[in-house]
């Protein structure tokens, strides 16, 4: 019988088996997979799990808060906070270019990381204690998909927690590997996981950083992240995060149009909504949203976030668009 219950039984005697009394670490991005992943873990050898946020300064509104305070107070893992937001911020300064911009994010995550990973070994090695295993929240999909091959052409450089230090050596526990994203939504509602990272909608691991056309600014983040933000609340509120697979929310940082405001001239920044349908985000067609939705949307990310004067709908589906701009 499949249930989460069952799932999480079978899992937890699985990872017990695997690291006995070694010590884990775990990467917790904010998004849903390693949120499981991390608190199956948790579940199965408790304290012997040390989580790692990096703090790269690129999560939408609330999202540190639900890691930081929620997912700890709610599954009790003891979790690292590595605030990175200068180093990240000043590795992009300058950077227009996205595929730049993916690879310098993804370094400084890795560097960050195995900094991290190499503090906590050291501690535990202070205790006697060895550090084996590294936790990955890996679906079915993504084996499926690694499994076979080379496939598509690299259209996009993809981030994740992926590469290991050549230096260390883990030992991969993967709890999730035979799951699909909604069974591991059922796993993580069965563990008290909060709702809001359960329910979250895929984001990128490069994050905001990716939906900044033009350089990364923490002036720029900070419109980007109070635009997604009200888009985010409108569509919830709207019963319609059932129907999106995402939205991206993007900040045309680098284009400029006039507008009129009160009885002043503007010249501010547009920003896209890219609500999109899909299945696994292989291909996907742009959602119809109502009119009175994108309606309040606009005008009260026009309203609220004064370096924004436009708001657009992409209407393109993909191929030949990619769901994110960068
Ligand atoms: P594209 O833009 O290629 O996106 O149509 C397909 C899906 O992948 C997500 N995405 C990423 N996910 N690391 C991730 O974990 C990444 O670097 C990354 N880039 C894109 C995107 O949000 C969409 O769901």
């Amino acid at each position: 019988d499949w249930t989460p219950g069952n799932v999480i039984a079978d899992q937890v005697a699985a990872i017990r088996a695997q690291i006995g009394d070694a010590r884990v670490i775990c990467a917790l991005s904010g998004g849903v997979d390693s949120a499981v992943a991390a608190a199956l873990v948790q579940q199965a050898v408790g304290d012997q799990l040390t989580c790692v946020h990096v703090d790269h300064g690129l999560l939408r509104e609330g999202e540190v808060e639900q890691i930081e305070r929620d997912f700890v107070a709610s599954t009790g893992v003891n979790l690292i906070v590595r605030d990175e937001k200068e180093r990240f911020l000043s590795a992009l300064a300058g950077v227009s270019d996205p595929e730049t911009k993916r690879k310098i994010i993804g370094r400084e995550f890795i560097r960050v990381f195995e900094d991290a990973q190499r503090d906590i070994v050291a501690e535990a090695g202070a205790h006697g204690e060895e550090v084996r295993f590294l936790v990955q929240g890996t679906l079915y999909p993504d084996v499926v998909e690694s499994g076979g091959g080379e496939g598509a052409a690299n259209i996009k450089s993809h981030h994740n927690v992926g590469g290991l230090p050549d230096d260390l050596q883990f030992e991969l526990v993967e709890p999730l590997r035979t799951l699909f994203k909604d069974e591991v939504r059922a796993v993580g509602r069965e563990l008290g996981v909060p709702e809001e990272i359960v329910s979250r909608q895929p984001f990128p691991g490069p994050g905001l950083g990716i939906r900044i056309v033009g350089e990364v600014t923490a002036e720029r983040l900070a419109t980007l992240r109070r635009a997604d933000a009200i888009a985010r609340a409108e569509l919830t509120k709207a019963g319609l995060d059932g129907e999106i697979w995402q939205c991206p929310v993007v900040l045309l940082a680098d284009v400029r149009s006039v507008g009129v405001q009160g009885d002043g001239r503007t010249y501010g920044h547009p920003i896209v909504l890219r609500p999109v349908s899909s299945e696994d985000a292989m291909t996907a067609d742009w959602t119809r949203l109502p009119y009175d939705v994108l309606s309040i949307i606009s005008t009260r990310i026009t309203n609220e976030v004064p370096e924004v004067n436009r708001v657009v709908l992409d209407v393109t589906s993909k191929p030949p668009g990619t769901i994110e701009w960068e």
